[in-house]
C-alpha cells in the first residue's frame, strides 16, 4: 500500500516537472491538460481527477472543457493540480508558475511583479511550515494556524475556505479536512494518515466563490433515470470513473456535446453526480497554491510527491 502510494507519488512528480516546463505565454490550456493526462496514463498510473489549471483569480477547479479556447497570457500565475492513482491510492501535487514570455516587464509594473513573485513563495513557505507540524498526534488546528502565521508575515492570507483533505484508497477526500487558517480542529493525527496539504495564498480578501462553469464532476448516488440519454451517460460515469472526479471533455469522446451538456445537468440537479464549479478568489485577487502528498510516520511524515 505505501508502495503504491510512493509510486504514485514519483509519477505525479515527474508529471509536474515535465508539464511546467511547457508553461508560457500563447500555450493553450487543453494542451496541457491533455500532455499532463497523456503522460500520467503513459507511467502506467491512472488518473485520480481531470489535470486543473487554474489562472489568476482562479484558485481552483478549472479543467479545459471540450474545444477550450482558453490560451496562457504572459505573466499569468497557473496553478497546476494533479493526481495520479497506483490501485486506487492517490498523489495529489500542485505548483504555481508565472507563465514566461517577452513581454513580462511591458505588461507588468514592477511592484505588481513582484507581488506575485511574492505570491509564490508565500505558498511555498506555507506549504514547508504546513509539512514541518505534520506528526503523530498533531493538532489539525495547529497546522492552519501556522500555515496561517507563516503567510502574514508575506502580508497575504491564506483561503479560509479551501482545505487539504485525507486521501484513502480510491477516495479523494476520505473525511479530515486539512486547513489553512486555525479552525480550532483538535482532532489529532494517526501513524499512516494519508494527506494532501495545499495551501492557497492571496492579497484578497481569502476566499473563494464558486463559478457558473462546472467541469468537474463525481459520481454520488445511483438513482433511475427515464430518459435514455441520461441512463447511458451515468453507467458510463459509473463503470469507467467510480467514486473518482472525471471531466465533461472525457466524456465528450463518446457523446454529443449539446446532449451530453444536458445530461450532466440533469445528473447534477438530481444529485446523482456532484458538480465542482471552478472557484474564483472573492475580490478577484490572484492566488498562488503549493501541493503536496504526505504520509504521517513517528515525528514527521513522507513526502511522496517530492
Ligand atoms: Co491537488
Amino acid at each position: 500500500m505505501i508502495d503504491s502510494y510512493e509510486k504514485a507519488g514519483k509519477i505525479v512528480s515527474k508529471v509536474i516537472s515535465e508539464a511546467s516546463k511547457l508553461i508560457k505565454n500563447d500555450l493553450a490550456i487543453i494542451d496541457l491538460v491533455e500532455f499532463v493526462e497523456n503522460e500520467i496514463t503513459k507511467s502506467g498510473a491512472g488518473i485520480a481527477f481531470p489535470c486543473n489549471v487554474s489562472i489568476n483569480e482562479i484558485a481552483a477547479h478549472y479543467t479545459s472543457p471540450v474545444n477550450d479556447e482558453n490560451k496562457i497570457v504572459t505573466g499569468d500565475l497557473v496553478k497546476l493540480d494533479l493526481g495520479a492513482h497506483i490501485d486506487g491510492y492517490i498523489a495529489d501535487s500542485a505548483i504555481t508558475i508565472m507563465a514566461p514570455g517577452d513581454d513580462l516587464e511591458e505588461k507588468f509594473d514592477e511592484n505588481t511583479l513582484a507581488k506575485n513573485q511574492k505570491l509564490i513563495e508565500a505558498s511555498d513557505a506555507a506549504l514547508e511550515t504546513a509539512i514541518s507540524t505534520v506528526r503523530v498526534g498533531a493538532e489539525i488546528g495547529k497546522i492552519g494556524a501556522n500555515v496561517e502565521e507563516a503567510v502574514a508575515k508575506y502580508g497575504f492570507k491564506p483561503i479560509a475556505n479551501l482545505t487539504g483533505h485525507s486521501l484513502d484508497q480510491w477516495n479523494l477526500h476520505s473525511g479530515l479536512s486539512i486547513p489553512s487558517v486555525n479552525d480550532k480542529n483538535t482532532t489529532k493525527l494517526k501513524e499512516g494518515d494519508v494527506l494532501a496539504i495545499e495551501p492557497f495564498v492571496t492579497d484578497g480578501v481569502g476566499w473563494v466563490t464558486d463559478t457558473l462553469s462546472p467541469y468537474i464532476y463525481r459520481f454520488l448516488k445511483d438513482k433511475p433515470f427515464r430518459m435514455a440519454h441520461t441512463q447511458k451517460v451515468f453507467r458510463e460515469i459509473k463503470k469507467e470513473y467510480g467514486t473518482l472526479p472525471f471531466s465533461q471533455r472525457w466524456l465528450s469522446k463518446d457523446f454529443n456535446v449539446n446532449r451530453l451538456n444536458a445530461s450532466l445537468r440533469q445528473l447534477s440537479q438530481a444529485m446523482a453526480i456532484y458538480p465542482y464549479p471552478a472557484l474564483r478568489e472573492k475580490t478577484n485577487c490572484w492566488v498562488a497554491q503549493k501541493e503536496h502528498t504526505v504520509i504521517v510516520e513517528g515525528d514527521s511524515c513522507i513526502i511522496t510527491t517530492k
